[in-house]
């Protein structure tokens, strides 16, 4: 019999998938307001990791836009979380939190981007992931650029589908 440390058991509300119900809100003070939709998937192979992967896509015209994959752990014994991300759009990044009840906290630990990521450049990222007391997980994420403070970039709330 395989023995399995899973460790990330108490983020195990988190797998399978989830789809947004309603489209999310995209904002930040310098672009225009804009919807889409975003579909998650959340899994394991037997590691005490979770692997998981975010694609966003345009509300109206269904197009893929915002990707980002990656893993999650969390430090055995302690409710201290790691994320390890990568996004289409060149940046990548550690981001590190706590985990309270349902409700992930996270702030961004370090960034890394591709030489010629588009500008302005993300100078930190906030985000928080809540499984809500209806059953729907709900996600916001912040962030500073090169010329403006922390702000809500994304709100949005998914349904599981599986
Ligand atoms: C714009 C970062 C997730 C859609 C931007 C900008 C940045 C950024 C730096 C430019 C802001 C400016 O010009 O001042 C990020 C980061 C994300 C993220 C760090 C994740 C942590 C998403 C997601 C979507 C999205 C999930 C969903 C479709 C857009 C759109 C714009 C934008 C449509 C405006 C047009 C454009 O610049 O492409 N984002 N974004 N972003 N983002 Fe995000």
């Amino acid at each position: 019999i395989m023995m399995l440390k899973l460790d990330f058991l108490p983020l195990s509300w988190l797998l399978g998938t989830w789809e947004s119900d309603e489209p999310g809100e995209g904002t930040f003070p310098t672009i225009k307001p804009f919807r889409y939709t975003e579909k998650l998937h959340f899994s394991h192979v037997g590691q005490p990791v979770i692997n998981f992967t975010f694609n966003a896509f345009h509300a109206e015209s269904n197009k893929p836009l915002h990707r980002e994959c990656g893993f999650i752990r969390i430090e055995p014994g302690t409710n201290k979380v790691a994320f390890i991300i990568a996004q289409n759009s060149g940046l990548v990044e550690i981001e590190e939190g706590e985990l309270t009840g349902n409700q992930l906290k996270l702030q961004s630990q370090s960034l890394g981007r591709i030489s010629f990521a588009k500008e302005p450049h993300v100078q930190q990222i906030g985000r928080v992931l809540q499984l809500r007391p209806d059953g729907k997980l709900e996600q916001t994420v912040s962030m500073a650029t090169d010329n403006q403070p922390l702000t809500q970039h994304l709100y949005i709330t998914y349904s599981r589908s599986s």
